[in-house]
């Protein structure tokens, strides 16, 4: 089965997403490991709807600058409004495996939940490896959806099993570490972030997902519609007698370009 798509649809619901409460707290976390500093020149990879380019412009400064590349034409559009006033920050149109930006023109570069819908890893991560200057250095955020574990039945594990197909690599983390390294990459580090919801709350990812997962599992690996409706009202049940879980494992790798 085809996995996520991220057209105007979907783009407004990372969109919505990446507002909430916890998303503001892991971008928070991503750029107090990359440290940006003024003057930086930074790239980000799978740039979304563009929260990380307005965060970053703002750290880099006007004599810094930002260039956001994504694959998808809906996503750019929701980021250049976003970015619209920033005169520091470069959209483009780029698929993770073929930047087009020249070689060594970065001091840092973030991609954050990206490579787990690429399929070729080792690409996307030599292209990350060929922007950077000698000594740049690069986050690499993805989820291991292996850790993925939610209160419920066995609809609720059939809805899982659907969900996983929404992306390429449902457990890259497990691979990020030796790929790095393979691709030039030194003083590889890894800092998971799980995520842990007790509450059906929105603005957790646990709350904020739910409706998410529930359409794309419809009509997936055996999951009717109907039932993929039913296992929402079942999880709104589950809160309301105070039994609702989702946790789920993010892992943080950051590397350098020997200098
Ligand atoms: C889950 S969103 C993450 C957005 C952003 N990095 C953030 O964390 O706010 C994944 C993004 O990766 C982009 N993407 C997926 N596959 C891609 C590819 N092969 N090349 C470029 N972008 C891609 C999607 O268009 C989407 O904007």
């Amino acid at each position: 089965m085809n996995q996520l798509v991220f057209d105007e649809d979907a783009a407004r619901q990372v969109e919505s997403v990446y507002r909430i409460r916890q998303a503001q707290e892991r971008r928070r976390t991503v750029r107090e490991t990359l440290r940006a500093r003024p003057g930086e020149r930074v790239l980000d990879v799978g740039c979304g709807p563009g929260f990380y380019c307005m965060e970053l412009a703002e750290e880099v400064g006007p004599s810094g600058s930002v260039v956001g590349l994504d694959g998808s034409e809906a996503m750019l559009a929701l980021a250049g409004r976003r970015c619209a006033e920033l005169g520091n920050v470069e959209l483009r149109l780029a698929d993770a495996t073929s930047l087009g930006v020249a070689d060594a023109d970065f001091d840092a570069a973030i991609c954050v939940q990206v490579l787990e819908y690429v399929a070729e890893t080792r690409a996307g991560l030599a292209e990350l490896h060929r922007a950077l200057k000698p000594g740049g250095r690069v986050l690499v955020w993805d989820i291991d959806w292996a850790t993925f574990s939610m209160q419920g039945d066995e609809l609720t594990r059939r809805v899982q099993t659907a969900w996983d197909e929404h992306l390429t690599h449902t457990s890259l983390p497990r691979v990020l570490a030796p790929a790095l390294r393979a691709v030039g990459f030194e003083d590889v580090r890894a800092q998971a972030h799980p995520l842990a919801t007790i509450a059906f709350d929105p603005e957790t990812f646990g709350g904020a997902m739910l409706p998410f997962i529930a359409g794309f599992a419809g009509g997936r690996a055996g999951v009717s519609e109907d039932e993929a409706a039913a296992w929402l009202e079942a999880q709104r049940a589950l809160d309301e007698r105070g039994e609702y879980y989702f946790a789920v494992t993010q892992v943080c790798f950051t590397a350098v370009k020997p200098a």
